[in-house]
């Protein structure tokens, strides 16, 4: 057996482990994990784009079949319900054919409703998980989505195995070649629609198969943080001042997901990318099993407020600052989020595997990870400092604006603003940085 499939092997172990306690837990009898269906588009005779359940691929690396469905007790062989239909307007699945193929009780359906046949007759007592409950209905699953269910694998799903590990270190290598490729792009003189292009190429992967909609922004842009359109005109050099790409791969869908900032010329906003780089490598370093992601998320808005006072872009003392929400106005987002099968992971306010919720802090609400950080954990590291006029306008009317340097925030807001992001796991012996050791 090669490592990867001993890999995959430990992986499908602790699944059917998670799983015989859950349905041990709340009395039910199985799983029955729908992969999904295309959504139709209103008035048209097209889909958008198929997204597969998260619940579906944890279990297997197969993310672009509808129709599926795997079954499982936590003791038996998972049977895969595979889905061939007769089509010749559409692709269909190629015969299953991978690592994995062993570690299942592989059944194909020709039509979706041929997923009644092989259901067991105590059907009543399995769960449905899906996003598809007119489909449990029509079936007969008694139990959709049920909420303990749900928070029992959202809670664990946090700890990710060996297996899921290597996923994650392929998604950073790939995303790591795409950024290369988009930095080379944006020092030769291309658009953001064309740098998005030589990203695609780098990684191998389209717009549907990416984690998350590349962001690709040029100067000012930058300060839009879901920035997501793509102009296809070029900057003349110039006028070039800066380049922010959020842009991250799947691996067996698991996403990596990576942000950089870079500037055209040597001066100040360049210092500025190096000094962020600098904290944003010393926050990581202070990443230790038992301390909670919103303290770290707050430790981050101390050494921000730092930086404002070193480079004197606001004159004020560290901790007003932070309570009068300076800082919040040049980072307004959260440090990061737990990072696996979905960009942005299940389980960041979970405090337990009932679910109990522990939400952002009041002065902190956009935060998404409240959570007590442990080995095995995977998280983004992703500080930023921006110029976003939407929320200096107020800064600078109200009473703290007198203690801002506004000349200093003119001359770099047409930079727009700089993040950088690093996906990491927290191991027993330290911190492994999965995107720097991909060579970023
Ligand atoms: N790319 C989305 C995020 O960084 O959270
Ligand atoms: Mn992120
Ligand atoms: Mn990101």
């Amino acid at each position: 057996m090669s490592s990867y499939s001993q890999l995959f092997a430990q992986h499908l172990d602790t699944l059917q482990q998670r799983t015989r306690d859950i349905l041990q837990q709340q009395g039910l009898s199985g799983l029955a994990i729908h992969s999904g269906q295309t959504h139709r588009i209103f008035l048209d005779d097209q889909d958008y784009p198929f997204k597969v359940n998260p619940h579906f691929k944890a279990w297997l690396p197969v993310l672009d079949n509808p129709h599926c469905w795997l079954l499982v007790d936590g003791v038996s062989k998972p049977v895969l319900l595979f889905y061939r239909p007769v089509d010749f307007w559409h692709k269909v699945a190629d015969l299953p054919n991978a690592f994995w193929v062993d570690f299942f009780d592989i059944r194909f359906l020709t039509k979706p409703e041929q997923v009644a046949d092989h259901l067991p007759a105590d059907k009543q007592e399995w769960a449905y998980l899906g996003g598809h409950l007119e489909v449990a209905q029509l079936v007969g699953l008694g139990q959709p989505n049920p909420e303990a269910v749900l928070n029992y694998l959202h809670y664990h799903r946090a700890y990710k195995t060996p297996y899921e590990l290597e996923c994650l270190r392929d998604a950073n290598r790939i995303g790591v070649r795409g950024h290369i490729a988009a930095k080379d792009s944006f020092m030769a003189g291309a658009s953001e629609f064309e740098i998005n292009l030589a990203y695609m190429k780098a990684v191998g992967q389209g717009a549907n198969e990416a984690p998350y909609g590349n962001i690709v922004a040029i100067n000012r842009n930058a300060a839009i943080l879901h920035y997501t359109h793509l102009s296809t005109q070029r900057v003349p050099d110039a006028e070039r001042h800066s380049f922010l790409i959020d842009a991250g791969a799947d691996y067996h869908g698991y996403a990596s997901d990576i942000t950089r900032t870079w500037a055209w010329r040597r001066g100040e906003f360049a210092d500025l990318i190096a000094a962020l780089d600098a904290q944003q490598q010393e926050i990581i370093a202070e990443i230790k099993p038992g301390r909670r992601y919103s303290e770290l998320h707050l430790q981050m808005h101390h050494r921000l407020a730092r930086l404002l006072q070193a480079t004197e872009l606001v004159d004020m003392s560290v901790d007003e600052m932070i309570h009068t929400g300076v800082t919040n106005v040049f980072f307004p987002h959260g440090l990061g989020h737990f990072l696996g099968l979905q960009v942005h992971d299940a389980g960041g306010f979970m405090q337990d595997e009932r679910g109990t919720h522990l939400a952002a802090p009041e002065q902190f609400p956009y935060l998404r990870c409240t959570r007590v950080m442990e080995v095995g954990q995977v998280f983004t590291i992703e500080p930023g400092l921006y110029f976003i006029d939407s929320l200096l306008e107020p800064l600078r009317r109200g009473e703290q604006g007198k203690r801002v340097n506004w000349n200093k925030v003119e001359a770099l807001r047409p930079f727009g603003g700089i993040r950088i992001e690093d996906n990491v796991v927290l191991h027993g012996d330290g911190v492994e940085n999965l995107t720097r050791q991909a060579g970023l």
